[in-house]
């Protein structure tokens, strides 16, 4: 290897000067590296980080010195340890191996490794990779977030780990089934619907271990639409119930009008509860000046809405089974009609009477 060699590869120089160093390598004769046949180290060695690695170099008897380096780097000559690394222990040196030993392997220690031998006064080396893996790890993600309808959203999921692992987004509380995917670290959503929102779930996948998931909670805020407003007849007397269901997010807050007038709770007889999406307006006792037209508005930050709803006079409901009504087979309706043709028949005869 002359001086161009050098300059394309330099820590061969170094390697070989070194080995000169050690008397390994007689001035001016060149190092073979790669030799596939002697000495013989092993294979590509691949191992987790924080696990141990064995490099073995099989020696035979005409081998006169041995020694292992990393780059350009001895680790070992024969017994004598030139590392200051803790991590790297001799494990055997005998007429037909050559090994070392790296415990608890980090990423920094991936590289090449050289056994490097003496044989006949001819220097000879072979070349072994170490390989660290590193099982998956999500290093930063987006956290849970709160958008309003219509706005664009990236989620963010970067992993690390070796080999590089695969990142993939999707959609679980998709109301409609599972919702896209996306083979990235990014997830771009442009112009989010209220049915995107929920969970999203990242995995990292390489093969070393198991993938590792996170998930963020995407929260989209929409103004209330009033989905269920029913008018009711309610007689005299008799307690009554409105009420108004609206879907929002954040939860709407509810209001209740009579005509101009606002109702509040508590007040003339009447009781407002706000549960979740419903809200409900019940009269204790409804009386004549109670019938009318109301309005339920339905608030939260993104806007409002409104329904009306009418509470209506109904006749008193006619008294329903009576002792042995059940047993006689007619039905509600039709006890309902004799109610009636009897007071009719009744108040006639009242004014006959008179
Ligand atoms: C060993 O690893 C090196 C570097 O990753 C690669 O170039 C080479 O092909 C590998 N050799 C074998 C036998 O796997
Ligand atoms: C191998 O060399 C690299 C680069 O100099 C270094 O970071 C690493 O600690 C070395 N590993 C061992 C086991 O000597
Ligand atoms: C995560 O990534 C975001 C966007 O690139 C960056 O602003 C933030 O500082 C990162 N957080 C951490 C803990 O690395
Ligand atoms: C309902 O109101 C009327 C008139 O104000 C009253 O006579 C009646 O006793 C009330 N009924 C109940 C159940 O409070
Ligand atoms: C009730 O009031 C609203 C406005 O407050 C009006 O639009 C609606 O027509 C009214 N309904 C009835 C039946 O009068
Ligand atoms: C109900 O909504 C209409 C139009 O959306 C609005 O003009 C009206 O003021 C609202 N009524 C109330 C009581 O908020």
């Amino acid at each position: 290897m002359g001086v161009g060699g050098c300059l394309v590869l330099p820590w061969r120089c170094l390697v070989v000067l070194s080995l000169r160093l050690l008397f390994l390598v007689p001035a001016g004769v060149p190092v073979r590296s790669g030799d596939a046949t002697f000495p013989k180290a092993m294979d590509n060695v691949t191992v987790k980080q924080g696990e141990s690695a064995t490099l073995r170099c099989t020696v035979d008897d005409r081998v006169t010195r041995v020694a292992w380096l990393n780059r350009s780097t001895i680790l070992y000559a024969g017994n004598d340890k030139w590392s200051i690394d803790d991590r790297v222990v001799i494990l055997t040196n005998t007429k037909t191996q050559y090994s070392i030993k790296i415990h608890n392997v980090d990423i920094y220690d991936e590289g090449p490794y050289t056994c490097s031998v003496q044989t006949d006064n001819h220097p000879k080396t072979s070349r072994v990779h170490l390989i660290v893996q590193v099982p998956p790890q999500i290093i930063n993600i987006t956290s849970d977030i709160t958008v309003n309808e219509g706005s664009s959203v990236t989620l963010l999921c970067l992993a690390f780990g070796r080999p590089e692992p695969t990142v993939t987004w999707k959609h679980l509380s998709g109301s409609k089934g599972q919702g896209f995917m996306s083979d990235d670290e990014y997830l771009e959503i442009t112009g989010i619907t209220r049915d995107q929102s929920g969970e999203y779930e990242c995995s990292a996948v390489n093969d070393v271990a198991a993938p590792d998931i996170r998930r963020v909670k995407v929260t989209v805020n929409y103004p209330p639409s009033i989905s269920s407003a029913k008018n009711k007849g309610v007689s005299v007397g008799q307690r009554g119930t409105l009420s108004c269901e609206a879907s929002a997010v954040p939860v709407a807050e509810f209001q209740w009008f009579k005509e101009e007038t606002r109702l509040a709770n508590g007040l003339d007889g009447v009781r407002i509860e706000n549960k979740g999406r419903m809200s409900t307006l019940t009269f204790f006792n409804v009386s004549e000046k109670d019938y009318g037209n109301y309005t339920c508005v339905a608030i939260n930050k993104l806007g409002n809405t409104n329904a009306s709803i009418i509470l209506y006079e109904i006749s008193e409901s006619p008294p329903l089974a009576g002792p042995g009504a059940v047993h006689d087979g007619n039905n509600a309706a039709s006890r309902a009609m004799a109610c009636l043709w009897l007071s009719g028949t009744l108040f006639a005869h009242f004014l006959l009477k008179f």
